[in-house]
């Protein structure tokens, strides 16, 4: 078991260590901000590292096999930390070496989610599906999640899906207690509206239900296709993953075998518009390009040239940006996860650019915080914005309220002449392993500091 070093220098042994020391210790969260000073030229290559979007999905999808899967590729970044710590809580052994982790949950010996854990992040919602198709019960508190969504991140889209398939359920309005009489069923089920997670939780759950269940409705993110792919490898029967539809024939027990999480395509569009909005020249490595192709060909619409390959993408220097209206939607829609940082992109236009928000009620309200560096953005309503462009961008204190508004903002201080002081980083070193020290090798100038 790996150490981990956490601020103040204490060395924790293992990752429930960890957790609980900076959770108990809250003060973690907001104890260091970044200092940036812009504006800012970049050059040279930058890696992509692991799907967050995946890796969160892995890590409990290991509960469905009795066997031993080693995920490679793994980012570094502290939910991870926070899932491997709920699984090792629960009694699954874990040992990591760098990226590369091997996980065993043959001993898991609970069937609660530790509270103290589980409510701080959203993606705990993904242990659900998996328990109940392994031992048919489950008790966890309603799952954390930054402050993007309004009314915290409702789940009510799982609850439905779990019901359909023969589970009961008690809640007390903060905690719940799921369980199964005689295991998961399969079911025909058409999700009221698309939710990634709960497509991936329904997914994994129907793997070891009784019967062929069919689903209809279902995201289809790149990374629920790469996930079933890896499942079917290991006996599961899943069929249309990454479509609309999916055909689920439930088998006895699925295996475990190796995994290597796919390039994370929101760190990969994240530094595409990292580039352009500085008039930078970076070649982005270890991305796939197809999987950010909404934001490319909106590239060649607003004249940001590029040059790719399969797995690079060289963004070129640019300066006249054209403005250009977005509208996000899930897959291959305009990822609201790009939402934030294209907006800081529109700041940099010559003219007006609509940002439509569909699909979290909050996620705009960063905007704020461009306004007080120069922005002229006007809030239509909780899901619109007009950007006027360009604005010259100046250095303020500002605080990240979740982890893209938090990379949106290094963006915008890049940009931007003066210093920028941007803290609450916890929440960008949620997604974004070791961001200053990356960033600063294409010439960033960024110091993390101690509050
Ligand atoms: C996943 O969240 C990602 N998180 C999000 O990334 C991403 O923004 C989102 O998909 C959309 O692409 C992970 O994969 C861990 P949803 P998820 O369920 O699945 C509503 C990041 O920054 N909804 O697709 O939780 C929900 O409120 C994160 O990395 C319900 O109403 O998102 C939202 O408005 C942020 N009831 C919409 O659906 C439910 O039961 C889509 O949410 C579930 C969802």
């Amino acid at each position: 078991m790996p150490y981990c070093q956490i601020a103040n220098n204490d060395i924790c042994l293992n990752y429930v260590q960890y957790i609980n020391h900076n959770l108990k210790k809250e003060q973690y969260k907001y104890m260091q901000k970044f200092i940036i000073n812009g504006p800012v030229k970049l050059s040279g290559e930058i890696e992509v590292k692991g799907a967050k979007n995946q890796a969160l999905k892995i890590i409990p999808a290991s509960i469905l096999s009795k066997e031993t899967i080693t995920i490679d590729n793994l980012p570094d970044v502290e939910d991870v930390k926070k899932s491997l710590a709920l699984l090792e809580d629960l009694g699954a052994k874990i040992s990591q070496k760098g990226s590369k982790v091997e996980i065993n949950t043959s001993g898991i010996n609970k069937i609660e989610l530790n509270p103290e854990i589980a409510d701080k992040f959203r993606a705990s919602i993904m242990f659900i599906g998996p328990m109940l198709a392994r031992f048919g019960e489950v008790k966890f508190p309603h799952p954390g999640g930054c402050v993007i969504g309004a009314g915290g991140r409702p789940i009510d889209v799982f609850i439905e899906g779990f019901k359909a398939m023969g589970v009961e359920i008690k809640e007390d309005g903060k905690s719940y207690h799921l369980k199964t009489k005689n295991g998961l069923k399969a079911t025909n089920f058409f999700f009221k509206l698309v939710s990634v997670t709960a497509t991936e939780t329904l997914m994994m759950a129907a793997a070891l239900a009784k019967g062929t269940t069919k689903l209809h409705n279902c995201a289809m993110e790149p990374e629920i296709a790469s996930l079933a792919t890896y499942l079917n490898s290991q006996g599961a029967n899943i069929k249309g993953a990454g479509t609309p539809s999916m055909e689920i024939r439930g088998v006895g027990e699925i295996k475990a075998g190796n995994f290597k999480i796919i390039p994370d395509r929101v760190e990969t569009g994240s530094f595409a518009i990292m580039a352009a909005a500085t008039g930078s020249e970076i070649t982005i490595k270890k991305c796939q390009p197809d999987h950010i192709r909404i934001l490319l060909e909106i590239f060649k619409r607003i004249n940001i040239p590029f040059k790719e390959t399969a797995d690079t993408l060289t963004i070129k220097k640019t300066k006249n940006i054209k403005p250009y209206n977005i509208k996000t939607h899930e897959y291959p829609g305009f990822p609201t996860d790009l939402q934030s940082p294209f907006t800081v992109l529109m700041t940099q236009a010559n003219g007006n650019s609509l940002i439509h928000e569909t699909i979290y009620d909050r996620r705009l309200l960063f905007t704020d915080s461009l306004s007080q560096m120069g922005a002229d953005i006007t809030m239509c309503d909780p899901h619109r914005v007009v950007v006027n462009g360009p604005s010259r961008l100046y250095g303020r204190t500002l605080t990240s309220p979740d982890l893209r508004a938090g990379i949106a903002l290094i963006i915008a201080a890049m940009t931007a002449e003066g210093r920028t002081e941007i803290d609450n980083i916890y929440q960008i070193d949620r997604g974004y392993e070791k961001i200053e020290a990356r960033l600063n090798k294409l010439g960033a100038k960024i110091k993390r500091v101690d509050i």
